[in-house]
């Protein structure tokens, strides 16, 4: 089943609980939780206490994307605090496959990121460990960017290996995905759509959601 994943960077965070409840009520099906650290990306979020305060008002799975340095030292805290996915950047994580392990010892779905200049192939000895692979669509750090077209390639090149060696990673995918985009996304093998500014963008956040939701399961 294809999923939506409205991310909270676009929420507004003085009204987080009542926002987290009109995607829910819209059938979103994991909540995405942005984790930026200003080395890793040029940009500050939050840190496990907000995932915590998340895990209070909602009972779907919270999806925590770690754009940080040195993640290993943070998967335990983020876990504890109520996270179910957890993914790590390719780009920033040296012994990958002892992370992937580590996350899922500790009970959350694994899964590694990939920035839009780094390739599929990057992945090959990684793939049929993880639960899931993250596509960036834009270069992380920020909403409301525009959608780089030929990461659509990597999402078919992806879906491709997954069918000729038989493994059952899902496959996500994060920045500039609207109602304009997604369709060709969902045609290319793409599972799981994270939406931040074309959800918690829009005036009416219920009816962005369920439109992305309604397009996705046609
Ligand atoms: C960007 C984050 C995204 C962001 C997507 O670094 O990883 O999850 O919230 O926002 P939109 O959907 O506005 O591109
Ligand atoms: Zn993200």
């Amino acid at each position: 089943m294809k999923k939506i994943a409205p991310s909270i960077l676009s929420a507004d965070f003085s009204n987080l609980a009542q926002q987290i409840r009109y995607v829910e009520i819209a059938g979103a099906d994991i909540i995405h939780c942005d984790i930026m650290d200003g080395k890793f990306v040029p940009n500050i979020t939050f840190g496990p206490v907000v995932v915590k305060a998340v895990r209070k008002v909602t009972k779907l799975p919270i999806d925590v994307h770690l754009m940080i340095k040195d993640p290993d030292n943070f998967i335990e805290d983020f876990i504890n605090a109520g996270a179910n996915y957890i993914s790590v950047h390719q780009e920033e994580v040296v012994h990958l496959n002892r992370t992937i392990a580590k996350i899922k010892e500790l009970g959350a779905k694994a899964g590694v990121v990939l920035n839009p200049s780094t390739p599929v192939n990057t992945l090959s000895e990684i793939l049929e460990f993880v639960d899931f692979v993250l596509i960036m669509s834009v270069n992380p750090g920020f909403g409301g960017q525009k959608f780089i077209e030929s990461t659509l390639n990597k999402i078919s090149e992806l879906a491709k290996i997954r069918e000729e060696k038989k493994l059952n990673f899902e496959i996500e995918i994060d920045g500039g995905i609207s109602a304009q985009n997604i369709n060709k996304v969902a045609n290319a093998g793409c599972d799981i759509f994270v939406a931040g500014s074309s959800i918690f963008g829009q005036d009416n956040i219920s009816a962005a959601a369920t439109e992305l939701k309604n397009l996705i399961s046609l």
